[in-house]
């Protein structure tokens, strides 16, 4: 595996993103890292980690984040909705709000987009790229056999299309670029809290954890790999 030297974690504020940017300074410690958030201010620093605000709802402003990098090797994007204050993942078609379907759409699909867009030129000066974004399986249109979750569900599988298109567009643009969906299991983070009570025993999992996995996957992965959905230990998840 090359080695990154430009790293970049999308979402670093959050309960993944986080055990990200904590697991990529210990296995990467000559790397540069940035790392964004956006309401969580952070309290955790190091020499080679920069902080930068970022809205991802705001195309400018992940344009211009993306226009100040001249070679990124790793992106990892870590940002996701499934509730707000007011509307959770909906039971029924009865609870479907217009305006939160178009903000999941806002925050789990779109940005993924914007940001290869973004940084597709700092990519092309590395030698090795891994653009990694954090999926789920409810995602899976095969693999969906409760339903609800409308929102949250649509907006995943949407963000699997990109990633699915991207991988393809690359494989001739961007030959040393590995792109991933991946699935971190039902994770300890405020994210799932609200949703935690039926998981079995042993299936929730520490973000420090996932982190480690994710990023074995990550490092072990090589361009052949490139457009495929896996979950933590590496297995396929069916589109
Ligand atoms: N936790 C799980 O069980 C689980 C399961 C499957 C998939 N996933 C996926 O894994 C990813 C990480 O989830 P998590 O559990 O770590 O969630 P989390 O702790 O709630 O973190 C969410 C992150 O998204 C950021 N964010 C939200 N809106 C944003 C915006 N408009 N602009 C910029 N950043 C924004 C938050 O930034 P601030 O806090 O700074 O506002 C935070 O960094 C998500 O894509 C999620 O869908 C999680």
């Amino acid at each position: 595996m090359t080695k990154p030297n430009h790293i970049v974690v999308i979402g670093g504020s959050g309960g993944i993103g986080h055990a990200f940017v904590q697991e990529l300074l210990a296995r990467f410690p000559d790397a540069t890292l940035h790392a964004t958030y956006h309401h969580t201010v952070p309290t955790f620093h190091a020499p080679n980690l920069k902080w930068v605000s970022l809205d991802v709802t705001s195309a400018a402003d992940i344009t211009q984040f993306g226009n100040q990098f001249t070679q990124v090797d790793w992106l990892i994007n870590c940002v996701g909705l499934l509730y707000t204050p007011e509307h959770g993942p909906e039971k029924n078609i009865e609870s479907v709000d217009a305006q939160f379907f178009m903000r999941s759409i806002e925050i789990n699909t779109l940005p993924t987009l914007l940001l290869a867009q973004a940084f597709f030129p700092a990519f092309k000066n590395s030698p090795s790229v891994k653009f990694a974004v954090l999926s789920a399986r409810v995602g899976s249109i095969e693999d969906n056999g409760l339903g609800g979750w409308y929102s949250y569900r649509a907006s995943k599988a949407a963000l699997n299309m990109v990633v699915k298109n991207l991988s393809i567009e690359w494989r001739r643009r961007l030959k040393q670029a590995t792109v991933l969906a991946l699935h971190p299991g039902t994770t300890d983070t405020a994210l799932s809290k609200p949703f935690q009570t039926n998981v079995p025993q042993g299936k929730l999992f520490s973000a420090d954890n996932v982190a480690k996995d994710l990023l074995d996957l990550m490092a072990g992965s090589t361009p052949s790999d490139s457009g495929q959905f896996w979950d933590y230990v590496g297995r396929e998840i069916p589109w």
